[in-house]
């Protein structure tokens, strides 16, 4: 037999530089893209197109349903939530929050003390346990609850995929013996992402006895480096055992919770929202909704686990007007007392809740704060 050995035709040495200069323009172009990600203010178009393949970018956020739990009387604040979720390009829906006073003595949950504990408490922890039901009741493979006094960067798609990111190799290291029945772009082994919380400690910071096994201990924690959207150091509060001054600036962690406070947003996926329903709805109850949700994370209660943020992405808005009208779970009636002129958000840099004028003419999004 004879070899031959081989040159290429003209036309074969044509299609091979139109080959290596396709590929080298996508190189280009990806690697320019990442660069303005990371270093320009203003690159979020650039992205989400980075990134706009990935589930998160859907009109869900990557969950199955988005909630809102809401009092159905709290208009002003439906208003405002239903701008900014239409305008951030995701879909709510709304659970009725539940007035304390509407469940009966034969409804309360054992342990619950009706005469030392506001009604307002027990209204909370309802709303919640209802949106718990919800999911296990429809079958729905995960969603994301939140309150309705919630604020969001605008830029919330591109956290949310870096978040994605960082939360599966995360994940990797710890209780990977049980992977969700569906996928998720947010990972296979998680049953709670608690991604709003108003103070938070690390695993490392819980007693021995409660931390995660030492096998599991170097995964429980993953930084995500230069996000724009990270307020300067003076801006970020919330450390309840840790200081940001240990951090690189524009650092966002993403961590196994020690202790949370503040239920303001947390996707469950279907098993974390049977876990959820199990503890939080059926084995009694005797402090507040967002402590007992801690309690359910800290102690891996039902094999619960649960990945959080920090800084968070979402966080209640303080509204301009008068400060009783904050919240429907402490505070007045809304009727008389101090007016706050200029509303904030703490934590958020670009809040979506101020930019909501600039957005519907179509300009950029300003920060809250320079430096
Ligand atoms: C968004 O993505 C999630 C995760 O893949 C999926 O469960 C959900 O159905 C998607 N939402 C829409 C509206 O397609
Ligand atoms: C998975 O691993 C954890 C921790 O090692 C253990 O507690 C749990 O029982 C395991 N679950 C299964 C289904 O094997
Ligand atoms: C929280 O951060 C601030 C500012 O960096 C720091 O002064 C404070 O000591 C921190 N708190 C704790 C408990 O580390």
């Amino acid at each position: 037999m004879v070899s031959r050995r081989w040159f290429p035709t003209p036309r074969e040495q044509l299609v091979f530089v139109v080959i290596t200069v396709v590929l080298a323009l996508s190189l280009w172009t990806s690697h320019r893209i990442h660069w303005k990600t990371r270093l320009g203010t203003g690159g979020w178009s650039l992205t989400s197109r980075r990134h706009a393949t990935s589930d998160v970018f859907n009109s869900t956020l990557g969950f199955e349903r988005v909630f809102a739990i809401g009092l159905p009387e709290r208009s002003d604040k439906r208003d405002a939530l239903t701008l900014m979720a239409a305008l951030t390009g995701f879909k709510l829906s709304w659970i009725n929050g539940v007035a304390g006073e509407s469940v009966p003595n034969k409804a309360l949950p054992f342990g619950w003390d009706r005469p030392a504990m506001p009604e307002t408490n027990l209204g909370s922890w309802r709303g919640h346990i209802n949106a718990m039901r919800h999911i296990v009741a429809s079958g729905l493979t995960s969603a994301l609850v939140m309150e309705d006094d919630m604020d969001w960067d605008t830029h919330l798609k591109s956290q949310l995929s870096d978040f994605a990111s960082a939360a599966t190799s995360l994940q990797e290291g710890f209780y990977h013996n049980q992977s969700l029945a569906s996928p998720s772009p947010y990972g296979q082994h998680w049953d709670m992402l608690w991604i709003g919380s108003c103070a938070t400690t690390f695993d490392e910071h819980l007693p021995l006895d409660l931390q995660l096994p030492e096998d599991q201990q170097d995964s429980r924690k993953m930084l995500i480096a230069n996000d724009v959207t990270v307020p300067p150091g003076t801006h970020i509060t919330g450390n309840a055992s840790f200081s940001w001054t240990e951090y690189a600036p524009q650092t966002r962690i993403v961590y196994v919770p020690g202790d949370n406070i503040c239920s303001f947003a947390y996707a469950l996926s279907a098993a974390g929202a049977r876990k959820a329903l199990q503890y939080m709805g059926l084995e009694g109850q005797h402090k507040a909704f967002d402590n007992h949700l801690s309690d359910l994370c800290r102690l891996r209660v039902n094999g619960m686990r649960c990945v959080s943020v920090v800084p968070s992405l979402f966080v209640h808005h303080r509204p301009r007007g008068r400060v009783s009208r904050d919240s429907d779970i402490s505070g007045g009636d809304g009727s008389k007392d101090d007016v706050r002129e200029v509303g904030f958000t703490e934590n958020v840099l670009y809040s979506t809740r101020l930019n909501l004028q600039n957005l519907v003419r179509g300009m950029e999004p300003e920060r809250q704060w320079e430096d």
